[in-house]
């Protein structure tokens, strides 16, 4: 087989099959097809699409480039949760020792940041010494020893996506449904679970757009875990405001420890991370409900069992549990900016893609593969879409090193917030759940 056939054939809208998919990421992995046949294999796939069996077998092929995790020997039914990301999207940090420490399994594989969303990987680098890069065997040990494992994808798990996952950051291919689809299910099935709660974003922070793009997204994902036989459903949340506060590595991490020590109350980031935990919590068997699973979860952050869980993570993977002890220990940025509202009124519109861009422009993202991340630098949100503001009031405040951004991220984010005189009501956060059977719920 030829590569610039198989590119043309997808760049003419042709239906590619199992052989020819099968052949380019072979060819990729073996460094048989270099990475701009690779980058434009990606384009014609993101402009040409792909059907649903075509999404299948490449997520298959991407599974089967590495091992498939065993975890039969652990008695405890396996659960995870999987976002397609978001801007100040932290709910993972929170739900896995909050789901773990409520008595199931959480075996959690995650990426980096992705575009301009953050990425689980980089917020957990982010703590001093954390190890994401456990071998399989690491792995297991832990996922045995404390019922919860955060790492990335080895040499061993979905290597494909790991390199794909890189190349598509860089090469504007990801915003789509068959390469979202086949990145997050070929990790999420190596990693030996039994079922799967995904949130699938939606609005101008998330990938996808519109709601009927997101819904079909979620259709993809679910449908693709199910014919796996891993129990897969999802929800449909909102990315027209940032989730949380804090956008930025350490920044996110401080919010998650305040979280789950119960020391503040961020209410649409814990509607979200009690609702996928109920939901776990369901799915795995420990709550007859998603509402018992929710007071389950609330009740392990009430009586400190979720942060004590955390903080077994932190140093069962080798980081540096001083630092989430005193978080004031942590180095601090050169530069301090705060904005400040122009006007009295109302927040209508955070554009969260915009603060997703400008955490990049001050360090807390990559724009080149090898860029590296100043883990202390970004964005902390003072105001939430529906908050009232006063002419003078502060609006947000960002961290960074790199002065040389500081005027244009100044006044992107103030662009990126839009004041009116009348009052506004906040976004409903979860739109939408999505079931086993792919059905679109609105009242659930
Ligand atoms: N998360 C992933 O793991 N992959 C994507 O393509 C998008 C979000």
């Amino acid at each position: 087989m030829n590569p610039v056939e198989i590119i043309k054939k997808k760049r003419d809208s042709n239906k590619l099959t199992k052989q020819e998919i099968d052949f380019f990421i072979d060819g990729y992995l073996e460094n048989k097809i270099p990475e701009y046949q690779m980058s434009s294999f990606l384009m014609s796939i993101f402009f040409s699409l792909m059907d649903e069996e075509e999404t299948f077998h490449l997520t298959e092929k991407m599974l089967h480039s590495g091992s498939i995790v065993d975890l039969s020997n652990i008695n405890k039914v396996k659960v995870d949760k999987h976002s397609t990301g978001g801007v100040g999207d932290k709910t993972s940090i929170i739900l896995a020792p909050m789901v773990a420490s409520c008595g199931i399994a959480v075996p959690m594989i995650s990426g980096r940041g992705l575009g301009h969303t953050g990425g689980t990987l980089d917020k957990l680098e982010s703590i001093p010494y954390f190890n994401v890069n456990l071998s399989l065997d690491d792995y297991k040990k832990v996922i045995e020893k404390i019922g919860v494992v955060m790492i990335g994808q080895t040499k061993e798990i979905a290597p494909a996506d790991k390199r794909i996952y890189a190349l598509r950051d860089v090469t504007a291919t990801i915003e789509n449904i068959s390469l979202i689809s086949a990145s997050i299910m070929s990790k999420k099935l190596a990693e030996g679970i039994d079922s799967l709660v995904l949130d699938v974003k939606t609005g101008t922070g998330a990938f996808m757009k519109s709601f009927d793009e997101s819904v079909n997204l979620a259709k993809s994902l679910v449908k693709i875990g199910n014919m796996m036989q891993k129990k897969t459903v999802a929800y449909i949340t909102s990315m027209d405001d940032v989730l949380g506060f804090a956008v930025g590595n350490w920044l996110e991490i401080v919010e998650c420890i305040k979280c789950l020590r119960n020391e503040i109350v961020v209410s649409d980031l814990m509607e979200v991370t009690y609702l996928l935990g109920g939901t776990m919590l369901k799915l795995g068997g420990v709550a007859s409900s998603i509402e018992d699973g929710i007071k389950k979860c609330q009740e392990v952050i009430q009586n400190g069992k979720a942060y004590e869980k955390f903080l077994q993570i932190v140093e069962t993977q080798n980081g540096d549990v001083s630092f989430i002890e005193n978080i004031e220990k942590y180095p601090k940025s050169k530069f301090e900016i705060e904005i400040f509202s122009n006007e009295n009124g109302f927040i209508s519109d955070i554009n969260s893609l915009e603060i997703g861009l400008s955490a990049i422009l001050i360090g807390a993202g990559r724009m080149k593969i090898d860029d590296k991340i100043d883990y202390k630098s970004g964005i902390v949100m003072n105001k939430k879409v529906g908050d009232k503001i006063h002419k003078g009031e502060l609006l947000v405040k960002f961290f960074t090193d790199n002065k040389s951004t500081c005027d244009i991220v100044k006044q992107r984010i103030h662009n990126a917030i839009k004041i009116v005189p009348e009052s506004t009501k906040p976004k409903q956060l979860v739109k939408a759940y999505i079931d086993e059977n792919t059905n679109v719920n609105f009242h659930f």
